[in-house]
């Protein structure tokens, strides 16, 4: 297809077609659908609808061909839709949500979470997928945190990469491949107070080294599309934006491919006192750099007068055309417009055998011990499961709406299925409910299994909470079970840290997240010991809601606290420490693991030297287990006061029972840089605090030099 050719052929009225997206009921009436946003009637009549060029969400095959059959009846240039949708943490095949895929630590697996979650979307003739989500978090309040990969930029980097790497695998032409649209650019993640939707105000040098680098990263991968975010970013809508769609993303990143709205985000300018009508948000957002505008209509109905009155606005209008048909060329649509659509492909290929086998190996990963205190594994015990999650399925989590969860097994389901003894279960949360009888069958018990959390939609968009403990008083429920005298293990389901404060008394906290399709089979083999557990924090979990945001890379201040140190003028609360509950990198293993001995090959470095870190990992148990080993650093003094630390590198490695492992790391000099507000790279001489650890509390440290000459 020669797109410059067709531009030629196109009308103002079909190119401006081309910069809209909508839902597939706009097309064929009786498909159903989840859209994430309120349905506003669009004011469209049949012959706008029809000039549509791409498609928000669809459900299988056989839909997406009879959309696009009838589209392309009725088109002029037959130029094929595109579709798109959210395929976030799997397709009929659902893996952990995205947090606790971050859990993992593990790039190469999350890379192939995102390539089976597109072969298996492919099939239903989906070309784009609205993933990674790329936006750091500091708020366990924002619902949205359960997309998110945490709290440091280093692994939003990592594993927005990775995801990026496994959706398009290089080429987007072939089937099963998707294109990824990054999203939410930029800083949707510090919605104030974590209130979704909310505002954001952030200093530049702050959006610069920690917000930018997961979307930077995604579009250095290759990422085709880019998703613009609700919030303001220096009081200007992000959708209209010109300095993060333009300056940033164009002119620094260099990107060429296609900028998307959120939902209905280019009409909500208005609503942000940005501009008066949709005519004025159309103008805005064409200026800014915005191609397809996503659920709303300012384009459409209004493009064309701005296009009359100003030849620079048709030049905008065919650049952001191109880049919409170059990408549809790219996919290789104008050959295949149903690319990847099949129904019989569709039934063979979702939900295969080896990719739910992979999809328990995701899971068994993102899980994390936090406490344990000599309970867990539970192994030949008799266990009574209590709680509202014991027999519930519900571990697919927000954003999986083609996973089913009728598909899954329950906590109690998985467990006859391991072969354990339950001797008793009850998935109530109230222990009012629970009568003497109730009480004498959990004392027969050895251990008591307490499967408690959120439910999917307390944690996702729009499900923002304020109070973050265990909801619906479940925290009772643990207490109570701790009466009885017998050995509590609680193992939580939810979208977010939460305040665990109150559930201490416990004897071990399994954090579990939404584990996806095979989630309490991987459960069930940590908590019987058939797994080693491995997964690590990637957000801090606070002590109580006044702390937040609480995230471990912050900055020193002119008082730090220093622990041991009595002092009343210094920052602290009064009422609770300046700690987390749970810090970054943290989790737990069934191996204890010791680090010593910890060496730099030179404390001086130059611009153009390496220098390697060396420590000593010793598995102190009979158990080889996982280990995840983090470096951080520190720079002391420079031009902007930087980080008490920050995540550099990470290695995870299996770690033989009774037995030592030498790790090494590489320093070099793209590690002790930083941006300046223009995004520019800053490289200071001076000293720097080397940190080697098992999470971001618990570090060996040694100083070393950076030497400009
Ligand atoms: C709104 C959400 O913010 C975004 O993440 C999603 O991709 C779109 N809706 C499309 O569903």
């Amino acid at each position: 297809m020669d797109i410059k050719q067709l531009m030629k052929e196109l009308t103002t009225e079909e190119k401006i077609g081309q910069l809209l997206q909508l839902a597939p009921f706009h097309f064929i009436k009786d498909i159903e659908m989840e859209v994430a946003g309120h349905v506003s009637p669009l004011s469209l009549n049949q012959d706008k609808i029809f000039l549509a060029g791409s498609v928000l969400g669809i459900g299988h095959a056989s839909e997406m061909i009879s959309v696009q059959e009838k589209y392309l009846k009725k088109s002029r240039h037959k130029i094929p839709l595109m579709f798109m949708a959210d395929i976030i943490h799997g397709y009929e095949t659902i893996f952990p949500v995205p947090l606790a895929l971050s859990c993992t630590w593990h790039e190469s697996l999350i890379e192939k979470v995102a390539r089976i979650s597109a072969v298996e979307a492919q099939t239903a003739g989906i070309h784009v997928t609205f993933s990674p989500m790329a936006d750091l978090v500091r708020d366990p309040r924002w619902g949205r945190v359960v997309e998110s990969f945490g709290e440091d930029p280093y692994l939003q980097k990592v594993f927005a990469r990775a995801m990026v790497n496994g959706y398009q695998n290089n080429d987007i032409s072939k089937v099963g491949h998707v294109a990824a649209c990054v999203k939410h650019f930029a800083a949707y993640g510090l919605s104030e107070a974590g209130r979704d939707y909310n505002t954001v105000d952030l200093s530049r040098s702050s959006l610069q080294n920690n917000f930018l680098s997961g979307y930077q990263a995604a579009i250095e991968a290759g990422a085709k599309m880019i998703m613009t975010a609700f919030n303001v970013i220096d009081g200007v809508p992000a959708t209209i934006n010109k300095y993060l769609l333009r300056d940033v993303l164009r002119k620094q990143w260099h990107f060429d491919g296609v900028t998307i709205s959120d939902y209905d985000s280019l009409h909500q300018v208005i609503d942000h006192g940005c501009a008066e009508n949709d005519e004025q948000a159309a103008l805005k957002g064409i200026e800014a750099g915005l191609d397809i505008e996503m659920a709303s209509t300012c384009y459409i109905n209004h493009l064309t007068k701005h296009v009359k009155h100003d030849p620079t606005i048709e030049i905008l209008l065919n650049q952001a055309v191109e880049r919409v048909l170059i990408l549809k060329k790219d996919l290789g649509l104008f050959d295949n417009p149903y690319k990847g659509a099949d129904v019989k492909q569709e039934k063979c290929i979702v939900r295969a055998i080896e990719h739910l086998e992979f999809a328990q190996k995701v899971a068994e990963e993102s899980v994390v011990l936090l406490k344990n205190d000599q309970t867990l594994p539970i192994e030949n015990k008799k266990i009574a499961l209590i709680g509202p999650y014991a027999t519930s399925k519900e571990t697919n989590g927000p954003w999986s709406w083609h996973g089913n969860n009728d598909f899954n097994l329950s906590l109690e389901e998985a467990f006859i299925k391991a072969g354990s003894e339950i001797i008793y279960v009850n998935p109530s949360h109230d222990p009012k409910t629970y009568d003497e009888h109730d009480c004498l069958m959990l004392r027969q018990a050895d251990v008591i299994v307490a499967a408690v959390g959120e439910t999917t939609k307390q944690s996702g968009e729009a499900h923002s909470r304020s109070q973050i403990e265990l909801p619906f008083g479940q925290e009772k429920l643990i207490t109570f079970a701790k009466t009885l005298g017998q050995k509590v293990v609680t193992v939580l389901y939810n979208g977010r840290p939460l305040i665990l404060e109150n559930i201490q008394t416990s004897d071990a906290i399994v954090e579990t997240w939404f584990t996806g399709s095979m989630g309490n089979q991987a459960i069930v083999d940590i908590l019987t010991g058939k797994v080693n557990p491995s997964g690590k924090l990637t957000m801090s979990f606070p002590r109580n809601v006044g702390q937040i945001p609480i995230y471990y890379n912050h900055l020193n201040t002119g008082r730090p606290k220093i622990e041991g140190i009595d002092n009343e003028f210094v920052s602290y609360y009064l009422d609770v420490s300046n700690q987390s509950l749970y810090p970054f990198g943290y989790g737990l293993s069934y191996s204890t693991f010791d680090y010593k001995n910890l060496r730099l090959s030179a404390t001086r470095m130059t611009e153009t030297e390496t220098i390697t870190a060396s420590i000593d990992i010793i598995n102190k148990s009979d158990r080889g287990g996982y280990e995840i080993i983090q470096l951080y650093l520190r720079d002391y003094v420079a031009g902007i006061s930087r980080p008490v630390m920050e995540l550099k590198g990470f290695k995870k490695v299996w770690i033989k029972a009774f037995s030592k492992e030498t790790i090494t790391f590489d320093i070099t000099k793209d590690m002790l840089g930083y941006k300046d507000e223009n995004g520019m790279d800053i490289y200071e001489q001076g000293r720097f605090k080397l940190m080697i650890g098992k999470h971001a509390e618990a570090v060996i440290s040694m100083d070393f030099d950076f030497i400009k000459e």
